[in-house]
């Protein structure tokens, strides 16, 4: 018999309540596949407004050093507490463990109502770099003292011609920052049998930061990946295939060609617009799961934040959370409990009865709450 222990954080906000029924799905669905034989051990871990009561801290020491020797967790929405001096709890998660990839499926459930003709044809997934970019929050404001010194350096040392009022951003990208998530991409892709890694990136204008992406991309499937993955234009032959697009252009070609991509690699701005547009494609925004991944720690989540108007009324969407954890059992070999879920979710869908959010995408749907829903997919296991 095989346990593997879970680390999970409640949440804020709805978080309790859409992991009411996650637990007791993922359970039975391995309950189901493998009759006991593989169970998860569930530890609960102290975060957000839960642990602010009970320590006095948003994210307690404890928490941070049992996530250390963590290599599985999952996470509810955590509000970034408002006001100067917080950070936001999952950007001190994901830099803390060094969770560089971000990792969304996004692929359509029938029946829910799409902005697109064909919303069945998209089945990709896209891997985000989570780490670098203009994310890095190295920054400084208009007029402050630290824009106008790296002005001046930039104006007179480097020869740059800026505005003296400029907000000023620095964008970081790094050939192993981008060959980590490249890499994390393509093993996905092979193991998997996708057909393609695209890179997308806006190399034609930062040459040096989006276009040493592609590039270090490049160089790592020639160097790693020889007689595995072969460029666009040469004879695929059952191999994965390395392409790359310029992402204003990839937008287009998700919206009239998305059959046409599998797996994306990409920086981590676009990589934030890219899976939310898609998974707003497929109409599914409640319903897309999430991981980000370090190379020690996967980090399982739903995808939404807190929805603080509905919190406490037993009307959230359960679904993010509950396809997250599909998709861990997946990453844990247990495919077969994976597929019962993602079934179980399925015909939920299918029979119509689901919760306010998507009662008014589905035609003829009849609304029930976050618990009934929840009740209605273990059932269908
Ligand atoms: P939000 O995702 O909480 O809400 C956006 C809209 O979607 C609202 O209308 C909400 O009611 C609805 N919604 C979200 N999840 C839903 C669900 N499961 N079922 C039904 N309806 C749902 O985003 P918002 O309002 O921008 O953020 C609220 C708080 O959540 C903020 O404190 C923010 O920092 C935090 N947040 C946390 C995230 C995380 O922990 N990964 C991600 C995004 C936001």
């Amino acid at each position: 018999m095989s346990k593997r222990t879970v680390y999970y954080i409640e949440g804020d906000g709805i978080g309790p309540e859409v992991w009411g029924p996650t637990r007791p799905i993922i359970n039975a669905a391995l309950d189901k596949a493998y009759g006991g034989a593989k169970t998860l051990d569930w530890q609960e871990l102290l975060a957000g407004e839960k642990a602010f009561k009970a320590t006095g801290e948003y994210l307690p020491q404890a928490t941070l050093d049992t996530l250390k020797t963590a290599d599985l967790a999952m996470k509810g929405p955590l509000q970034t507490p408002v006001g100067k001096g917080f950070r936001s709890l999952n950007v001190t998660i994901r830099q803390t463990f060094d969770l560089y990839a971000c990792i969304r499926p996004i692929k359509y459930f029938k029946g829910i109502e799409s902005p697109v003709k064909r919303p069945d044809l998209v089945d990709i997934v896209v891997f985000r770099e989570n780490t670098e970019d203009v994310y890095a929050g190295i920054e400084w404001s208009s007029n402050s003292p630290e824009a106008k010194r790296v002005i001046d350096f930039l104006v007179d040392e480097m020869g740059a011609k800026i505005d003296p009022t400029a907000g000023i951003g620095i964008k970081p990208i790094t050939p192993a920052g981008s060959k980590r998530l490249v890499r994390r991409a393509l093993d996905f892709a092979l193991e998997q049998n996708r057909e393609s890694v695209t890179l997308v990136h806006k190399g034609n204008i930062m040459k040096y930061t989006e276009g040493g992406f592609r590039q270090w991309g490049y160089d790592l499937a020639a160097d790693d990946y020889a007689g595995r993955v072969v460029k666009e234009g040469e004879e695929a032959d059952g191999k994965v295939v390395i392409n790359d697009r310029i992402a204003d252009a990839m937008f287009q070609e998700l919206l009239m060609r998305p059959e046409k991509y599998s797996v994306l690699a990409t920086t981590n701005l676009n990589g934030d617009y890219l899976s939310d547009a898609l998974a707003a494609q497929v109409g599914g925004l409640g319903l897309s799961p999430g991981v980000n991944m370090g190379d020690t720690l996967a980090f399982y989540e739903a995808t939404h934040g807190t929805a603080p108007t509905i919190a406490g009324k037993d009307m959230a969407n359960p679904g993010s959370l509950i396809l997250s954890g599909a998709m861990m059992l997946e990453h844990i070999g247990c495919g077969e409990a994976a597929d019962l879920v993602r079934n179980a979710v399925e015909k939920a869908l299918a029979d119509k009865k689901v919760t306010i959010d998507l009662s008014s995408q589905i035609g003829g749907a009849t609304t029930v709450g976050c618990k009934e829903f929840g009740e209605i997919i273990l059932a269908n296991l």
